[in-house]
């Protein structure tokens, strides 16, 4: 087996996605990894430079000797597929059963780490998918990688995940998410540091992985509205219990974001092992927020 990991990448155009490509076609260029595309038909190649094999799947139950040549060789495949490609995932892991040269797949998941008791409330349901997708991969005897995250930047600053209002300088308080950690992942350091993993593919078979960048308590989230909104002082919210059960039963959205809300009142994120990324440096909370004003 060559000693420069060959890197099978499914998802290259999404949010996740296109942050990961950018570096891991410096690697390829680099002769670090042998990066290859997989993409369905209509998929957008034209991001994916002419040096970049690409192979064609077919995420259906037609698919299966199209997809069986497309993994041939892959000792990692990257999925970062969206919401809607989780479960054809599925496809993927029936094309790579048996494989000789897999050393891991790493599913769709960059969210938090969910127990299955949080994942009984309506609005979470849905991504049990997830889980879904790791049990296939037990079941065919594949070796895997979860990689968890905290909030993305986006979701957290333009979609107010953990109550923080920027343009109405407010910040939800939920139990003792004061004082707490929160967990944000910024996209370009998810991009940077998923890339850097892959360097050593041999050093992520069967683990769980935390990748993210900032880890702000609910003063410090108010310390920073304060500034933004130039010294006026900031308004804290108490977010209601009963607000909170009638979110979780809510859309998707909402129900993550009470959710997390309360792992952070409870400071109950689990495992908080990030890796050692050399090279990368976050700039500040505060310039992370002031991109969202
Ligand atoms: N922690 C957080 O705050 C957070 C926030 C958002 C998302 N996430 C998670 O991050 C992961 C990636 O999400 P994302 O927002 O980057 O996704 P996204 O932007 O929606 O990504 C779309 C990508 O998925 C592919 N895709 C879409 N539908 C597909 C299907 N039916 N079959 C196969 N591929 C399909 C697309 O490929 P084509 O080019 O072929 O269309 C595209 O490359 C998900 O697991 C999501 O739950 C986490």
């Amino acid at each position: 087996m060559s000693s420069t990991p060959v890197i099978g990448f499914i998802g290259y155009s999404g949010l996740v996605g296109k942050s990961v490509l950018n570096n891991l076609i410096e690697h390829h260029n680099s002769g670090k990894v042998k990066l290859i595309i997989l993409h369905r038909e209509g998929s957008d190649v034209s991001l994916i430079p002419e040096n970049v094999e690409k192979r064609l799947i077919q995420l259906d139950s037609n698919g299966f000797e199209k997809n069986k040549k497309a993994v041939e060789g892959l000792e990692v495949l990257l999925s970062t597929v969206g919401f809607q490609g989780l479960e054809s995932q599925k496809y993927l892991i029936d094309a790579l059963e048996g494989s000789k040269t897999l050393k891991t797949f790493i599913p769709s998941d960059f969210g938090t780490n969910w127990s299955e008791e949080e994942l009984k409330a309506n609005g979470l349901k849905a991504l049990k998918v997830k889980e879904d997708i790791v049990n296939y991969l037990k079941e065919k005897k594949l070796s895997f990688t979860n990689i968890r995250t905290g909030a993305f930047d986006g979701f957290v600053f333009a979609y107010q995940a953990g109550g923080t209002d920027l343009k109405g300088n407010k910040q939800q308080i939920f139990r003792n998410s004061l004082n707490n950690k929160f967990r944000i992942t910024s996209i370009p350091y998810l991009g940077f540091s998923l890339s850097q993993l892959l360097l050593k593919p041999d050093e992520l078979i069967n683990k769980t992985i935390q990748l993210f960048d900032y880890s702000p308590t609910g003063q410090d989230f108010i310390n920073i509205l304060t500034k933004i909104n130039n010294g006026k002082k900031t308004e804290i919210i108490n977010y209601s219990e009963e607000q909170y059960k009638l979110d979780l039963e809510n859309d998707i959205g909402l129900a993550i974001s009470a959710a997390l809300k309360a792992k952070w009142g409870d400071n109950n994120f689990g495992d908080s092992n990030v890796p050692k990324i050399q090279g990368w440096n976050s700039k500040s909370l505060e310039e992370l927020a002031r991109q969202y004003v």
